[in-house]
């Protein structure tokens, strides 16, 4: 039997830790985010009792139980688009649609740094729609 060399095993401990910081990140990025962006309308806890409600005509949704609500799945694609708003043909902030588009707002944060394209933005706007879906999956009540 050929045993690997040191150097085969260095490398796959240092990916599989990379994996895993990569995942970590994630959630945490979206948790973050979701209490400088989210938290005012939806709560600090994702329940729909953030301070804003009462300026709100319709009230923000219950984030905790989306999966309950969907017979016990989460929807990570409808509920990508929701949050990103671009495609979603509800009118952005002048139609019926309360909720801030984040699609657009995420990019056009990121345009304003110095050097990023609009691919780049594009790309970070969806990795923090992406972190913040999988925030809201460990939120979801069972
Ligand atoms: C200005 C208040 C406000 C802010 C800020 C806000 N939301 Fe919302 N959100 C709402 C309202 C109101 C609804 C209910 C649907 C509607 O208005 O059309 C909603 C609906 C949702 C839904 C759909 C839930 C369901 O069960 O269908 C998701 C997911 C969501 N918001 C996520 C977020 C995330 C993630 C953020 C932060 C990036 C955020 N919201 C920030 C007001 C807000």
């Amino acid at each position: 039997m050929k045993t690997p060399n040191i150097c085969q095993c260095v490398i796959a401990s240092l990916l599989s830790v990379t994996a895993a910081s990569w995942a970590q990140t994630s959630v945490g990025l979206g948790r973050v985010d979701y209490r400088d962006n989210c938290a005012s309308c939806h709560g600090a806890s994702g329940k729909g009792d953030g301070p804003l409600r009462s300026f709100l005509v319709r009230p923000p949704s219950d984030l905790t139980t989306i999966a309950q609500r969907n017979g016990g799945t989460f929807p990570r694609e409808w509920m990508a688009e929701v949050i990103d708003g671009r495609w979603s043909g509800d009118g952005g902030p002048h139609g019926s649609r309360e909720m801030p588009v984040w699609g657009q707002e995420f990019k056009a944060r990121a345009m304003t740094r110095p050097g990023d394209s609009a691919q780049t933005a594009e790309w970070s706007a969806r990795h923090r729609i992406e972190s913040l879906l999988r925030y809201l999956e460990t939120v979801q009540q069972p």
